[in-house]
């Protein structure tokens, strides 16, 4: 992936922390997810008082795409710490994984994760969910 496209969804899912809405973790994430058309959808966690209903930020993303009729992505960025303060990876959980596998190739689907401009790394989702179970799974 080019730099200065990294260096976009960076600063989205940056720009989605203020977002965040995280009352009972303090735990603030935010994502940028990008279609294979070029276009972004961003995403915070979102909490709740009886807990499980919480949102990752992914899923936010994902679903926000989705529901828009996009189901073919490239690349999510995410990034997240304790009241929004950036200091290492925020990787995505197992749940937020699953969902990437539904709709994304794994060999192909970037996930940044990232500190900053100057600090990410890019994983495939294979990478981060081996022998994932998936759509082609059940054919
Ligand atoms: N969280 C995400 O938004 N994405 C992840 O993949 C990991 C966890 C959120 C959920 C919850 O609001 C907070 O981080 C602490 O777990």
């Amino acid at each position: 992936m080019e730099k200065k496209l990294i260096d976009e969804m960076i600063g989205l899912a940056v720009a989605q922390l203020q977002y965040s809405y995280s009352p009972y973790s303090h735990f603030k994430v935010g994502a940028a997810l990008l279609t294979k058309s070029g276009k972004f959808y961003t995403g915070c966690n979102i909490e709740n008082a009886a807990y499980s209903p919480a949102n990752c930020a992914e899923r936010t993303a994902i679903f926000k795409a989705v529901s828009e009729g996009e189901r073919e992505f490239e690349a999510i960025c995410i990034v997240g710490g304790k009241d929004g303060v950036l200091t290492e990876y925020a990787p995505p959980c197992g749940v937020c994984r699953q969902v990437m596998m539904e709709f994304c190739d794994p060999e192909k689907f970037q996930i940044i994760l990232a500190v900053d401009k100057e600090q990410y790394d890019i994983f495939t989702l294979r990478g981060l969910l081996p022998l994932g179970f998936g759509p082609a799974s059940l054919q």
